[in-house]
């Protein structure tokens, strides 16, 4: 007991760890529960088949220092959403992509529906987690329809079996990806910059969790999972690089909802498994 005691006055938590590094460019909080735990956090990482090896992220010198998509298309990008206790990250990570990148084509459904994805797309596994890639080939071979006609209910880990008609009665409608595919290195800014934003998928660790503001990078904690989010923006905070990313956890996590991880080293993984679809009105 004795011992126990010591042991835990005199380890240092996550967020004592993160805030007490020299070389940390960004700062942890400790959340309450109902924004997140550690088994929330597991329950929430459902991206699967997560690519390996290094990054060919080369910076696109043409382009501006700092970009936001939010400001690019100003009332075109649909605000933060909560995927709460189901691995369902991946659908929203492509309902997200989709719905802006429709706004920004001018022919916009609101929200599309991470849903569909959810309990349609049958090479997917619902709150179990999905693939970028399967679940994008989903969008292009069957469609996504809206958030109004399928909304979501998984988010306490239930799912539903994939239902014949809108919550209104009438027949779904979905659209359909024209193409869709990985987003190499070289060309991820520009991508972003041309057609909007995209999705990425990286692991994460214990101590993202606990991130508050700045330019994230791995400091302590072990690998939990995969995580799909939309990449947003780009830029660079007190000389630091970095990717401004879209976050499914509310906005009470994070920057209101968003967070910045560094740009140009792979941190996580984030610039290897980066997927898109392009889409006609
Ligand atoms: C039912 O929902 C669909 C899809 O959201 C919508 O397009 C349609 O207008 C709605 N119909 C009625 C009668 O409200």
């Amino acid at each position: 007991m004795f011992f126990f005691l010591i042991a835990s006055v005199f380890a240092e938590s996550i967020v004592e760890t993160v805030n007490n590094h020299p070389g940390a460019t960004w700062v942890a909080v400790e959340y309450p529960p109902e924004v997140i735990t550690t088994a929330k956090l597991r329950a929430r990482l459902g991206a699967i088949d997560l690519n390996e090896g290094p990054s060919n992220y080369v910076p696109d010198t043409s382009l501006p220092d700092n970009f936001d998509a939010r400001e690019q298309w100003p009332g075109k990008i649909l605000p933060v959403r909560n995927q709460e206790q189901c691995g369902s990250c991946w659908a929203f990570a492509v309902a997200e992509t989709t719905g802006n990148r429709l706004n920004i084509l001018g022919c916009g459904r609101g929200d599309m529906s991470p849903q569909d994805l959810v309990s349609c797309d049958k090479v997917d596994h619902g709150c179990n987690g999905g693939s970028p890639l399967f679940s994008w080939e989903w969008v292009k071979h069957s469609g996504i329809t809206t958030e109004e006609c399928i909304p979501y209910v998984s988010g306490g880990g239930r799912v539903p079996s994939c239902p014949k008609k809108c919550t209104n009665g009438s027949a779904i409608v979905r659209t359909k990806a024209k193409s869709v595919g990985l987003v190499k290195g070289d060309k991820m800014q520009n991508e972003l910059y041309s057609r909007g934003p995209f999705e990425a998928a990286f692991s994460v660790y214990e101590d993202f969790k606990s991130y508050k503001s700045g330019v994230y990078h791995h400091i302590t904690g072990k690998m939990l999972g995969g995580h799909a989010v939309m990449v947003v923006g780009w830029g660079v905070e007190d000389g630091t690089p970095y990717w401004l990313i879209q976050n499914s956890w509310g906005t009470t996590w994070g920057e209101q909802g968003f967070f910045k991880i560094l740009r140009g080293k792979n941190e996580c993984g984030i610039e290897t498994t980066c997927f898109q679809g392009t889409f006609a009105c």
